[in-house]
Order: C-alpha cells, then sequence, then structure tokens
C-alpha cells in the first residue's frame, strides 16, 4: 500500500517515518510513503491558503491547491482513499483503528489531508474526503500530529508489524478492559514496590485469571465509560460488578418538601416500591430502602412485602425477588447505620435533585464515577418524594448528581422513572457497537 501524506510542513514527518514500526513497514515492502507539501503545488507568487469568507475566521487552505495535489497523487498511486484530518472529524478510537488497517491493505493508495491554519476548505472536503478524522476533543495546530497518531494506531493491526499479533488483540481497548498491569524482568522490589507472586508461579490459568481481575479493577476505577459502552459478555459483567463498590437506594418519605416550602413526609406508592425494586434489582443494587417514620405507612408496605415473601413468590418469581430488595427504614440515619453494619463503612452519600440544590462543590456529572468510587466506600443514592429533597438533608449529602434535562422546559418526571434513569446512566451498560 502506498501511503500520501499531504502536509504544510513535511520535515515534521522525517524522522517519525524513519522509526521504529513505521520504518519496519517500508523495510518489509509493506507499505511506502509518500510526504507531499501543499506548497509545491502552487503556481509561482501563489499562496497555500486564503482569508476565510466572512469576518474574522482565520486563513483556510485553498480548494485548488488540494485539487492539484489530489490529482498529481491520484495519477502517480493511483485512486485513493482520502482521510482528512480534522477536529470535526469522527473520534479516532480502537475501533475505527481496525476498521482502517482493513480498509488500507485493501487499498492500494491511501491519502492522509493534514490541515492547518483553519483548516482545508470545506468544498474539498466535499468533495474528496471518504472519511474525517478526529484524534479527540481538543484543537492541535494542524492536522499532523493527528495523522502521525492515525498511522500509530492502524498500522498496529497491519500482520507482522507488531511482534505478536496476540499483544494487540490483548491491548487496551481492544475488549472489555484496558491492558492489565506489567513488570519488567527480575521479579524483585523496586523501591518498595512489588512484583505480584502469582506472576512468577508458573501457574499458567491463575496467571490469566490474575491479569484479568487487575485489568476489570483498573478500567472500572478508571475506564468505566469504556467498560460501559463494551461489556458484553457474563464474565466480564461478573469482574465489573466485583470491582465496583456497593450501590444501595433510599427512596426518602420523610424530610421532604411538601406544600408551601414546609418539611414534612408524604405517603407511599405501591407503583414505586414496584418498580423501584426492579430497577434495583437490574442495576445489582444491593438494597432498596423505604424510609418513613409513618407507622400506619410501615403497616401498608409490610402488608404488601408479607404477599410477596409467600404467595407472590410462585405468582411472579422475578417480581418477588425485585421486591425482596425492599427494606422498611424509620430514617436516613438508620438505613446509613444498617449499611455500616453490613459493609463494615459508612457510605457515600449521593443525592439527586430535580433542581438545582446544594453547594458547586457538590456536584457531579454522570460520567464522575471515579471521583466517587476513589474513596473506596459503599454508595447510597438518595431520591425525594413530593416536592424534593429538603436542603438540609442535600447539604449533608457528599455528592449531587446533575438534574435530569431533556430539550425541553417540562421538569416533572415520576420519582421511578428518575430512578431508571439515573441508574442506567451511573451503572448500567450502553454498547456502542452491535454484534
Ligand atoms: N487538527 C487539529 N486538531 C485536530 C484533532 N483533534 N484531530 C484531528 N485533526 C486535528
Amino acid at each position: 500500500m502506498n501511503i500520501s501524506i499531504a502536509t504544510v510542513f513535511p520535515d515534521l514527518y522525517r524522522d517519525f517515518l524513519n522509526t521504529s514500526l513505521i520504518k519496519r513497514l517500508q523495510e518489509k515492502e509493506i507499505a511506502s510513503y509518500d510526504v507531499v507539501s501543499f506548497s509545491s503545488f502552487c503556481n509561482p507568487k501563489e499562496r497555500i491558503d486564503a482569508p476565510a469568507v466572512g469576518h474574522g475566521a482565520g486563513m483556510v487552505i485553498r480548494p485548488e491547491v488540494v485539487e492539484r495535489l489530489v490529482d498529481a497523487q491520484d495519477k502517480k498511486w493511483g485512486k485513493s482513499y482520502k482521510i482528512f484530518l480534522t477536529p470535526q472529524g469522527k473520534k479516532l478510537d480502537q475501533t475505527l483503528s481496525e476498521q482502517l488497517a482493513k480498509i488500507f491493505q485493501e487499498q492500494k493508495h491511501v491519502m492522509l489531508l493534514a490541515g492547518r491554519y483553519e483548516g482545508i476548505d470545506q468544498r474539498a472536503h466535499e468533495e474528496y474526503a471518504d472519511l474525517e478524522v478526529s484524534i479527540g476533543d481538543y484543537v492541535l495546530m494542524g492536522g499532523d500530529l493527528a495523522a502521525m497518531v492515525l498511522l500509530e494506531a492502524v498500522m498496529r493491526y497491519v500482520p507482522g508489524v507488531v511482534g505478536k499479533d496476540d499483544s494487540v488483540a490483548m491491548d487496551s481497548f481492544s475488549g472489555t478492559f484496558v491492558d492489565f498491569p506489567t513488570y519488567a524482568t527480575p521479579a524483585k522490589d523496586w523501591r518498595g514496590h512489588s512484583v505480584p507472586e502469582i506472576l512468577t508461579s508458573g501457574n499458567h490459568a491463575a496467571l490469566k485469571n490474575h491479569r484479568n481481575d487487575k485489568a476489570a479493577q483498573r478500567s472500572v476505577r478508571g475506564h468505566f465509560g469504556w467498560v460501559k459502552n463494551h461489556c458484553r459478555t457474563k464474565e466480564d459483567k461478573s469482574l465489573v460488578s466485583k470491582h465496583m463498590p456497593h450501590h444501595y437506594l433510599v427512596l426518602m418519605h420523610d424530610n421532604v418538601l411538601v406544600q408551601d416550602g414546609k418539611i414534612g413526609t408524604s405517603s407511599v406508592t405501591t407503583l414505586d416500591i414496584h418498580d423501584i425494586a426492579r430497577s434495583c434489582c437490574t442495576y445489582g443494587v444491593k438494597n432498596y430502602f423505604l424510609v418513613t417514620p409513618l407507622v400506619d405507612q410501615h403497616k401498608i408496605v409490610e402488608t404488601m412485602l408479607n404477599f410477596w415473601h409467600g404467595a407472590g413468590i410462585d405468582y411472579n418469581r422475578g417480581r418477588a425477588q425485585a421486591v425482596d430488595l425492599v427494606q422498611l427504614s424509620q430514617s436516613l440515619d438508620q438505613v446509613i447505620a444498617d449499611i455500616e453494619k453490613k459493609e463494615g463503612k459508612k457510605p457515600l452519600l449521593v443525592a439527586t435533585s430535580a433542581k438545582q440544590q446544594g453547594d458547586a462543590s457538590q456536584r457531579i456529572t454522570f460520567f464522575d464515577q471515579d471521583k466517587v468510587w476513589v474513596h473506596d466506600r459503599p454508595v447510597l443514592l438518595i431520591f425525594g418524594t413530593a416536592k424534593g429533597l429538603s436542603d438540609e438533608l442535600i447539604n449533608r449529602c457528599d455528592f449531587l448528581l446533575l438534574p435530569i434535562d431533556g430539550f425541553t422546559e417540562f421538569n416533572h418526571l415520576s420519582v421511578r422513572s428518575a430512578a431508571a434513569i439515573i441508574l442506567d446512566r451511573w451503572m448500567g451498560i450502553n454498547l456502542t457497537e452491535v454484534d
């Protein structure tokens, strides 16, 4: 395959293409590189770029220059598959890298076009781009480093480039988990850091399990977004749940806002009990606490729970399993004490509110699992009824999840819907690809 690289600064590529594995591709005659400068396709006194149409948008690489470069390279190497490097492109990840490696191997000629200034004229993108690629949500001074990153990510998949094909297949971001920790021989302590004994035990099955476990642990704690998007198998699911802190949920019917901003109690509802229990069961929540100090309310819930602990089991096993998570409680403090007794640690309190309440320092997004989980403590998700949790209760919380919002002004989700959405966002699988 030939790879043409169109750039304003060809010198940037000299060392890059003549070093290590990228160089090896040329030596093995798997790939050849042809770095071409946009300026070589300018007529005397002609500029590569021109001011953008409209006020204040900088300089743009002119389409006529791109046209001449593309025509010349396609004439020399055959019609190319053209990739424009731009921050507006499709985000490069491991999946796209693997797909591109196939395209590179099928095509005789691939062209990478790296813009500078404010980029390449939109009309040239429209005319030529088979694909636009971004290497991340940040803006570089130009597309050259992006072109090099793309080459490094893609070329590893070309057979014969990386020593062991296995090490590509087992890499970070090739499956559910990032790579396991690795150590250089000899396996001796270094500055107080040791190598796990299991790695030198010679027990290959145990070593494999250990590596999988460590990979899962560091992925859950540091790359949960990736895990959520890629966890497919039963084995991986169980490894993930092993490394997630235990989560509990409480629905407050006490210490909530009622009419006229007063703090009071609310009534339990059978729909909230059943539906939130089913959501808790789906997402692996350990217990679903209902807090009300009212004796009559306790009696209502107990009657219902008795049904599900008895005749209800045969009536609907799944529902009975879910309702089994429900635990009645007098107060939030009682819930915290129960969790501490079971877990040996006090839970972190994470509240959710439909309104902007609390302090800015408490607020977290649905992508901030690592901020909470780093504390290695159980997590209690707190939901309010009636008009929401009291400010006093909100202020006690360690974290406050942002309100759920759509692209409308309507803000009246039922608490059971909010609980389902929050559980899904916080700890649900959300695959980015179909099998
Ligand atoms: N050019 C400038 N920034 C870029 C990015 N993030 N990805 C690809 N090309 C770029």
